[in-house]
């Protein structure tokens, strides 16, 4: 087993994932401020559109689909820098259609199009595929190092694996191919129509959809390459030793099992999950020995309490600690308060990377 500070230290791509509500956000974020502070130029993604990465950050005023450079305090002379972002779908493939259309015309024709904008934002697969395309990009940019991917709170998160395999299975699709027909063969659209297959289509959704669809892969025609060659790219990225996995989970039995359904889905498509972290777990004291004084027994219950609630939560790890045996794992005990401010996101860093020192400092308390 090896320590977390290895494994995201020497990462180029990091994808936070785990059940809703254990802490992804947060420890993207303390794991972006950690990797700024050893002299890394981190960006951290948010795929999740609630505001939880800049409510993390302490940022009031929210995060856009551009990197954002943040003020974490670090000493000038440090060439470590925190910038984070949070993936807005629509505008991610807005900007890829810019960039890739041969001219301003064609980006116009398949922006201003029905079907593409129906697409955009709300086709499912269209998000998780941007979030490839992003972490694609990020990773190409000089500004950056690393890319931290924070995923969004649901069973499916892990689904941006896929994405760019499911593309490049639709651009080799047989449909797909007979929808660019007609630039190719210089054909109308209303010819096409005639077509039995397409003429089943549009009795289902409807000539007008249709039509739009096909003026959508016409216009669209000449940059599946560029689509079809990311795509390759990216996954070949997400299953390269430079991206690290890291598991959030925490000890209630519920998530527990969410994180052992997610170590099953990193393994069946063989990639290990690199560091496991135990979050939100209750923190045990060491029982010091000798009599228990009668006025403390209010005391030495509550400790007795907290030591039997964190003895049972080792028990409910059990199963998951020996799934992900290869891991390094780290506990991180539940805070007096929500992290939403760099003071708190700092004391999460420190737990995450100084334990040791942590407990110490708990126990000269
Ligand atoms: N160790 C901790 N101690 C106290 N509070 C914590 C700790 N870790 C996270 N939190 C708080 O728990 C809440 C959930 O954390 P976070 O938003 O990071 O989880 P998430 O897994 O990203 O959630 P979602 O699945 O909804 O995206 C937040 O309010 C956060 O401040
Ligand atoms: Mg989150």
């Amino acid at each position: 087993m090896s320590d977390i500070g290895t494994v995201v230290s020497t990462a180029d791509v990091i994808i936070c994932c785990g059940s809703g509500g254990v802490g992804k956000t947060t420890t993207a974020a303390a794991l972006g401020l950690q990797l700024a502070q050893i002299g890394r130029r981190t960006v951290v993604v948010t795929i999740d559109p609630a505001r939880r990465l800049a409510d993390a950050l302490g940022l009031a005023d929210g995060l856009t689909n551009e990197p954002t450079r943040l003020d974490i305090g670090l000493p000038p002379e440090s060439v470590g820098e925190l910038w984070a972002m949070m993936l807005d779908t629509a505008a991610t493939f807005d900007g890829l259609v810019r960039a890739n259309a041969p001219d301003a015309e064609q980006a116009e024709r398949i922006l201003t199009n029905r079907f593409y904008r129906n697409i955009a934002g709300a086709l499912s697969g269209t998000q998780e595929y941007m979030a490839a395309e992003k972490l694609h990009a990020l990773h190409a940019d000089t500004r950056f190092d690393v890319v931290i991917v924070d995923t969004p709170p649901t069973r499916n998160a892990l689904d941006f694996l896929d994405a760019p395999g499911t593309l490049a299975r639709f651009l080799d699709h047989p449909l797909f191919k007979i929808l660019m027909l007609p630039t190719r063969r210089g054909l109308k659209v209303l010819n096409v129509a005639a077509q039995p297959l397409l003429r089943t289509i549009a009795k289902v959704v409807g000539g007008d959809v249709l039509a739009d669809a096909i003026a959508f892969f016409q216009a669209f025609a000449g940059m599946e390459t560029g689509f079809r060659s990311r795509a390759d790219e990216v996954m070949a990225l997400l299953r390269s030793d430079v991206t690290r996995y890291v598991l959030v989970a925490s000890p209630r039995a519920d998530t527990v099992e969410e994180a052992r359904y997610f170590a099953a889905r990193l393994g069946d498509s063989h990639l290990p999950v690199g560091a496991l972290i135990v979050n939100r777990a209750t923190p045990s004291f060491p029982v010091p020995a000798g009599r228990r004084a009668a006025r403390d027994a209010a005391l030495w219950r509550n400790l007795d309490e907290l030591n039997a609630i964190a003895a049972a939560e080792h028990i409910q790890l059990a199963d998951l600690l020996v799934d992900v045996a290869d891991a390094a794992t780290v506990w991180v005990p539940l805070l007096a308060s929500d992290v939403h401010d760099l003071t708190s996101l700092h004391q999460i860093r420190e737990l995450l990377f100084a334990p040791a020192l942590f407990d110490a400092e708990m126990s000269a308390e």
